[in-house]
């Protein structure tokens, strides 16, 4: 079993830099994918109300009998709950969504609790921050961050509360790797974590440039770019329910990519997303 690098959080909690998502995994398909994660090494889970498979999410973490306090259990906050989260009645929307998630997940506590998406355009995030606030306060949130935050949503709630996120979850890898909001992060102390780490396994993993590296170092172009994330300080959570992957994406100790790939992944560079820019996105 690998041994994964951690990442230490601005409160201090730790996390592991890989870690396993489950986005698009059914729920009755989650407990299987997640205990297969989990006896394979990963100790890191990351899921969302969204994703509709915090039940299954649960119950594959329980049958994989690893200690609780040995996980890392992500989730997040999906975009509906009352109208646009203002006031006194959104803060209790907030919790009561977070009361959901933990009933969903059969657990007391998660190890982090992410708004999933900003909805700039409602104006309410800082809003939602403060019961956020008081979830780590309570201990049921050991740390609690954002997912999809540009530079301005964060400004504004470093304006508005003395709780900067821990993290910033948002779309990143070689064909977007944010440049400005991790410069912009590590300034502030802020981790960032990549979705769709892997390019949605679509154009990114036969990049010829990337299949060459892989093949220099006798490895997929799957761990060449996992690699990449963990050697930039990224945390990546990359997803599969194949067996043979979720293993093969935790494999990725052991060689080391030099400036010469490095140069060779930064200029596949396309500046193109593959989900929706955050700045207009306001899914219900
Ligand atoms: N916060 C957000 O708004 C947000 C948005 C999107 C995603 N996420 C999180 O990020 C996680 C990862 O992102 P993602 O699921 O979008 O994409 P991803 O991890 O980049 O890619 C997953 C896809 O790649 C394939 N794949 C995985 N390992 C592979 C390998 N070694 N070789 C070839 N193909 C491989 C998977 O196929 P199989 O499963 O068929 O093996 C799947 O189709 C999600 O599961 C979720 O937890 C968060």
């Amino acid at each position: 079993m690998s041994t994964i690098p951690t990442v230490t959080l601005n409160n201090g909690v730790r996390i592991p830099q890989l870690g396993f998502g489950v986005w698009q995994v059914p729920d009755d398909e989650a407990a299987a994918a997640v205990r297969t994660a989990i006896e394979a090494g990963y100790r890191s889970i990351d899921t969302a109300a969204i994703y509709e498979n915090e039940v299954g999410t649960g119950q594959g973490i329980r049958q994989a009998g690893v200690a609780r306090e040995e996980l890392f259990v992500t989730t997040k906050l999906w975009n509906s709950g009352t109208a646009d989260w203002t006031g006194q009645a959104g803060r209790d929307a907030v919790l009561s969504a977070f009361d959901d998630s933990l009933r969903k997940l059969g657990t007391d506590y998660v190890d982090l609790y992410l708004i999933h998406w900003p909805r700039p355009m409602h104006g309410s995030y800082a809003n939602v921050w403060q019961a956020f606030e008081q979830l780590l306060a309570d201990g049921r949130a050991k740390a609690i961050g954002v997912s999809n935050f540009g530079q301005e949503q964060l400004t504004r709630l470093f304006e508005t509360s003395s709780v900067v996120p821990a993290l910033n979850q948002v779309e990143l890898h070689p064909h977007f790797p944010q440049h400005e909001l991790r410069a912009f992060h590590a300034e502030h102390g802020i981790a960032t974590e990549a979705w769709s780490p892997l390019g949605q396994g679509k154009e990114l993993l036969a990049e010829p440039p990337l299949v060459a590296i892989a093949e220099k170092h006798g490895r997929t172009v799957a761990q060449v770019v996992l690699r990449w994330h963990l050697q930039s300080g990224v945390i990546a959570i990359p997803k599969s329910v194949t067996p043979s992957r979720i293993k093969e994406n935790l494999d990725v100790a052991g060689f080391e990519l030099d400036a010469d790939d490095l140069a060779a992944i930064a200029a596949t560079e396309t500046g193109k997303r593959l989900g929706p820019d955050p700045q207009g996105f306001d899914w219900n």
